[in-house]
């Protein structure tokens, strides 16, 4: 018989049951896996919706702790705070953000004494807090670094007194990472650990999350001169040997599903703890396409987070980390 040698092969034989798909899966999504990102606004008992990010809400403190107790009932390790700040409170400097007492330092105090055991990971930059939307501070039109790096510096101290374990720079202002870790080794906080947001490029895909933290409104420009170009690739590894040559001790890289190119590069290149962000318009399209019928939602919300496992990432920050949770606590 001609086919006889290619009959030897069917790989289709191990796909017939789920024990047998089971036993050859290469790749598994566990709760372990997720980071949770949340919301913060003031008031009490507030639970705000978000418009332009379905089932994703903006939450007052005592909420905020609520989702805490959530996180460690469902093996969720941690949580990451983005505040919405009073448009009020936004300057030309940003004080706001070293404010010992503002809003995410607030819930990072509340969560670390309700619920120590979950991680409370921050976000280091100035956006909130910008009177221009930007993350770091603008000048005659310019977005200047150095300058800029010294207000994160204060700003990355004040969370790691709060009680922040992962501290989160989003703001790819060049060397923020080694100006933050000397202050933190000055400081005596040795212990607190930096995921680097390294390769962050300058996205289409952040526009809900804008939103959410009333930073679209303020937002002049774009970031194109400090976040990276979609196009490249290279640059990526260049970015992310900078930051762990500063001392960052887990990286990211963000958006995540159009660059899972881009996490596979560098779970290869560096073997380093490697995460990806989910961020608001990849969780915004699959809500919207499920809500109108158009895909199945649960299953593509499980079906990515697994890819992000697949491209080599040790775990994902995403919106639907409770919901992926409570399925996978069902199973
Ligand atoms: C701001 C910041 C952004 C996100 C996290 N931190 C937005 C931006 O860079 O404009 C995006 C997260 C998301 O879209 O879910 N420093």
């Amino acid at each position: 018989m001609t086919h006889a040698q290619f009959l030897r092969q069917r790989p289709r034989r191990v796909r017939r049951t789920e024990a047998l798909r089971g036993l050859v899966r290469e790749t598994t999504l566990t709760t372990q896996d997720l980071i949770w990102p949340i919301f913060l606004r003031d008031g009490e008992d507030v639970v705000e919706p978000i418009v332009s990010m379905p089932g994703v809400n903006r939450l007052s403190l005592d909420n905020a702790v609520k989702a805490a107790e959530q996180a460690r009932d469902l093996g969720i390790p941690a949580l990451c705070l983005f505040p919405y700040t009073d448009p009020a409170l936004k300057t030309q400097n940003c004080e706001e953000a070293w404010n010992p007492a503002n809003l995410s330092n607030r819930a990072i105090r509340a969560i670390k004494e309700a619920v120590p055991e979950v991680a409370v990971m921050t976000d280091v930059a100035l956006d909130p807090y910008n009177i221009n939307g930007h993350d770091g501070i603008v000048r005659d039109g310019e977005i200047v670094n150095d300058e800029s790096v010294a207000a994160l510096v204060k700003m990355a101290l004040e969370q790691a007194k709060a009680g922040a374990d992962i501290l989160g720079p989003s703001d790819m202002m060049d060397g923020r990472i080694a100006a933050m870790r000397d202050a933190l080794e000055d400081a005596g906080h040795t212990h607190v650990t930096i995921m680097s947001y390294a390769a962050k490029y300058a996205s289409g895909f952040y526009g809900p999350f804008r939103d959410a933290v009333g930073a679209s409104g303020a937002l002049k420009g774009d970031k194109k001169t400090y976040q990276m170009d979609p196009a490249n690739s290279d640059e990526a590894m260049r970015m992310i040997a900078r930051d762990l040559d500063e001392g960052a001790d887990m990286v990211m890289v963000k958006p995540g599903m159009a660059y899972l190119d881009i996490c596979r590069r560098v779970q290869d290149t560096f073997e380093v703890p490697t995460f990806a962000y989910q961020v608001s318009g990849e969780y915004a399209m699959i809500e919207a396409a499920a809500q109108n019928g158009w895909i199945n939602g649960e299953a593509v919300m499980m079906e990515s987070l697994l890819a992000f496992k697949r491209a080599g990432c040790n775990g994902i920050l995403t919106y639907f980390a409770p919901r992926a949770a409570a399925i996978l606590n069902a199973a």
